[in-house]
């Protein structure tokens, strides 16, 4: 048995960043200012991991999709001293919500060792599959739904129609939804968030029991690294909108058909992972504001050991406003 002396977790300083982001972006909830909210939560995500202690370079990116203010794929963060890593962020998974002040917003990062993560290129979406630590191995995107529904109720000592998929509500998913509703299974239809929707599968509270459907691939990629340490399970397929994604895909060696295993989303155990709730979701308190502060929730994921810490933070503004370069 290998033993080694208790290392960094990284985690725990990324959790920093998060908090940040959301409490930068929570000001914006029901506004109906998305591109401002955006613009907040990156801006303090940006500084923060300035601050970290580490090589790292974007892989995972956000922003081209809606044009939205970003940490763009490539940019190099922290202070250039090792470890070298690949970073994923998603400063707002849920603009809409939170400018539209609904539920399950949240501000999410991830980091893993340099050339781990997967990098979709242009693609932005993928179909997934992702359960929680009972239904590892059962899973197959692959397979029809019925056969995936049925093998979770059975290694879960469930009956199908015990089960809860969850699953973005979007017109691409009709034909999805009628095979559950075949099937006999509960739905529970997400406005948006599909990173807080695979992380429900692994938390008994949350009384999800798989996530599927199509979302984005940087969410993905993200599920991956939480999943990692929750000892869930996600795979994925690039999913194509149309022949010239295809075609595309085809000139820069992508493969729409090949099944995206969790090694191949990251191919690491060493991963770190931090969210922090900004509307109130299934999975994390949003912010809650009183005089002169406020109250954060977040959950801070370490793939290496598998811990998982739930952390409530209390932020006294007076305090914090006077040193700080985020406005709170
Ligand atoms: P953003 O708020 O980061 O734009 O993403 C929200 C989200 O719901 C994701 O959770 C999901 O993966 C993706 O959008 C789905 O994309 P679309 O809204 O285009 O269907």
């Amino acid at each position: 048995m290998v033993s080694s002396k208790p290392s960094r977790n990284l985690a725990l300083e990324l959790v920093r960043v998060t908090e940040a982001a959301a409490l930068a972006s929570g000001r914006f909830m029901g506004r109906g200012q998305k591109e401002a909210a955006d613009k907040a939560a990156v801006d303090a995500m940006r500084l923060v991991l300035n601050s970290i202690e580490m090589d790292a370079v974007v892989v995972i990116g956000e922003g081209e999709k809606d044009e939205a203010p970003m940490l763009f794929n490539g940019e190099k963060l922290g202070t250039g001293d090792p470890p070298a890593v690949d970073i994923a962020v998603d400063p707002i998974d849920g603009t809409r919500p939170l400018a539209n002040g609904f539920i399950n917003s949240i501000a999410t990062v991830a980091i893993a060792p340099q050339g781990t993560m997967y990098d979709p290129g242009p693609f932005m979406y993928m179909d997934k599959i992702a359960v929680g630590p009972e239904a590892v191995g059962m899973i197959d995107i692959n397979a029809p739904v019925e056969v995936n529904l049925k093998r979770i109720a059975r290694i879960k000592d469930m009956h199908v129609n015990d089960l809860t998929v969850v699953i973005l509500d979007r017109p691409r998913h009709q034909k999805l939804i009628q095979e559950i509703r075949d099937c006999g299974a509960r739905i529970r239809l997400i406005p948006d968030g599909d990173v807080a929707g695979a992380m429900m599968t692994c938390w008994p509270d949350a009384g999800v029991d798989v996530l599927m459907g199509v979302g984005g691939t940087p969410e993905g990629v993200l599920a991956a690294c939480a999943l990692r340490g929750m000892g869930g399970e996600i795979q994925g397929k690039l999913y194509a909108r149309n022949d010239d994604e295809i075609a595309r895909g085809k000139e820069l060696d992508y493969d729409f058909e090949k099944m995206l295993t969790i090694d191949d989303l990251v191919a690491s155990d060493d991963v770190f992972f931090a969210a922090t709730g900004i509307t109130d979701g299934a999975l994390l308190d949003g912010i809650k504001y009183y005089s002169h502060g406020a109250q954060t929730s977040s959950l801070v994921i370490r793939g290496l050991t598998g811990s998982v810490r739930e952390m409530t933070a209390r932020h006294n503004f007076e305090k914090l406003n006077p040193i700080s370069q985020v406005e709170y």
